[in-house]
């Protein structure tokens, strides 16, 4: 029922479990989103299951029959950059609107439910796009106990123009009179704004109404019974086994650690690779939150050296990523093997990976950069894999840290790529330089954290650049590197915004960096977005 493994998924040692159980043993109910390839897919899946129903994203022309063995209590078909006139466009199978269960169509979703079931589609004059009053025209579960005009968000060029036969006007807008619609008798219902995103004033309240009223789904999606669920499906997956885990104190692998620890404790090793290219204090702060106060087995593996060898005098970021990764891999290779022999290998992949990686293999965007991960190793390995988060979103995840103990300092921090600093030192990659960019780097976060900033922007660094420039120290001449300072506001990482932050931050993170950091003279602060720039410099 879900995308096409990817050969990552491959490697499982099971497919994904296609009926949860709740804590007294039924099936859990759930949302299906058909995925027709809109940018705020996830977000639907999301704003579900924060109204606490499990929701699953799945392939658009998932068979009718396979879902209908999934426990589905409603479907949701998501919009989509298509046209329902195109030849080629995606359509889901017709049986679903035979299934007895309630569909929700949003935007190109209710397009092409309107198409298959004998309306018409046409493209607009001028479609509509952003902010749009909705007027409810009839009573309906849908738009129960809410006011009767809200604030909508659009985005379509196409709209229905004949309703299919049994279907009704529910809401209007001023430019569209089929702003949504139902076939009450069936459960079918269609709205052609966008409910998941914030923009819409009573999304939610339209979502909940469609959950609890239309599907009448139960509230039974809770991450404090995922947790108990989770810990027994991981002791019945590896039994009386060793697990290894490649921690790098990130949020993912640190929850996936923090779990497992609770499922099976002293039988996951967590292996924490220290590449020489970290940023300062991190093996410190790992090893004393992990190792001592959280009490994990810890395997602290100082391979600076290693790395530091093999990337000397390497300048092209490409090459850097793939020395560093099979490194790693042969490093981490190395430690495990020490542990004795161990079958399964623990991983922090989220649910927008398992998406993503799915739909890779349907065209999606290529990869810029080829982001080093640990993907190589369990085939490499013979390693069975144990992905406890892949059902769960990020937000999800951070949730379950805190249900685990986990301090708000690890869940919340910024993302930091795998490659380390090899990718944010573009002068030579040497101790040296290497200890001038930990210093520079660590006075942006402390000066961003003390203004409060951290949790406000997605990401924040500094980066060494190769050029020299001069400057005046007393009454000295220098001629010194230079630091670029990067923070950016972004939602997924995926495009991005420098950050406006005010002149006193950078003012003081400028001053400091110059005066502490014996080796910089000049700071530069980079204000380009993505795209067209990246957020790391390599
Ligand atoms: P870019 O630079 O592509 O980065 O705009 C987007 C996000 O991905 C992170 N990033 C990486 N993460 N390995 C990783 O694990 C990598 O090679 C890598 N390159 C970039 C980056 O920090 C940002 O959050």
């Amino acid at each position: 029922m879900a995308h096409p493994p990817s050969d990552r998924e491959r490697t499982r040692e099971e497919a994904e479990p296609s009926v949860r159980k709740t804590d007294d043993g039924e099936a859990e109910s759930r949302i299906v989103v058909l995925d027709f390839g809109s940018q705020y897919t996830q977000l639907i899946a999301r704003r579900i299951r924060e109204l606490g129903v499990f929701s699953e994203i799945v392939s658009p022309e998932s068979p009718a029959s396979e879902l209908a063995r999934a426990h589905v209590r409603g479907l949701v078909l998501s919009g989509g950059p298509s046209s329902v006139a195109q030849e080629g466009a995606p359509l889901p199978d017709p049986a679903i609107f035979t299934l007895g269960v309630p569909v929700l169509g949003i935007c190109y979703g209710l397009q092409a439910m309107a198409q298959l079931l004998g309306g018409e589609v046409e493209r607009a004059k001028s479609g509509e796009y952003g902010r749009a009053i909705l007027e409810w025209q009839e009573a309906s579960p849908l738009s129960a106990e809410l006011p009767n005009h809200s604030t909508v968000w659009n985005s379509h060029g196409d709209r229905v123009s004949r309703l299919p036969e049994g279907f009704r006007v529910l809401a209007r807008t001023q430019e569209e009179p089929h702003a949504a619609i139902a076939d009450p008798k069936r459960r079918l219902y269609g709205l052609q704004f966008h409910p998941e995103v914030t923009h819409t004033d009573l999304g939610k309240e339209i979502l909940a109404n469609f959950l609890f009223r239309v599907c009448h789904a139960p509230a039974t999606w809770k991450l404090s019974s995922f947790l108990e669920r989770s810990c027994a499906e991981i002791r019945a997956q590896v039994g009386s086994e060793q697990v290894i885990l490649g921690l790098s104190g990130g949020v993912d692998s640190s929850v996936t650690a923090a779990l497992l620890h609770r499922a099976i404790g002293d039988r996951l090793h967590c292996l924490f690779v220290d590449n020489g290219l970290l940023r300062q204090g991190e093996a410190e702060t790992v090893r004393h939150l992990f190792g001592e106060e959280m009490g994990f087995a810890l395997h602290v593996i100082d391979a600076a050296p290693r790395f530091l060898a093999k990337l000397r005098g390497v300048a092209d970021p490409e090459r850097k990523r793939k020395i560093i990764g099979r490194e790693f891999i042969q490093v981490f290779e190395e430690a495990a093997q020490k542990l004795g022999p161990v079958r399964y290998l623990a991983q922090g992949t989220l649910y927008p990976d398992c998406i993503e990686s799915a739909a890779a293999g349907h065209g999606r965007p290529a990869v810029i950069k080829s982001h080093h991960n640990v993907g190589g190793l369990p085939k490499r390995m013979k390693m069975r894999l144990v992905e406890p988060l892949r059902l769960l979103f990020k937000d999800e995840v951070r949730e379950l840290g805190a249900l685990l103990d986990l301090p708000r300092e690890i869940l919340y921090r910024h993302p930091f790529p795998g490659p380390g600093l090899a990718v944010r030192c573009l002068a030579p990659i040497t101790p040296e330089n290497l200890a001038l960019l930990r210093s520079a780097d660590a006075i942006v976060i402390e000066e961003i954290r003390r203004a409060g900033l951290y949790e406000e922007v997605w990401q924040a660094f500094a980066v060494l650049l190769p050029a020299r420039s001069v400057g005046v120290m007393g009454d000295a001449r220098t001629y010194e590197l230079t630091a670029a300072v990067r923070a950016v506001q972004s939602v997924d990482g995926m495009t991005a915004d420098w950050a406006r932050l005010p002149s006193e931050v950078l003012s003081r993170i400028s001053n400091r960096i110059i005066q502490e950091v014996r080796g910089i003279n000049r700071v530069v602060y980079d204000i380009s977005s993505k795209p067209p720039a990246t957020i790391e410099w390599e």
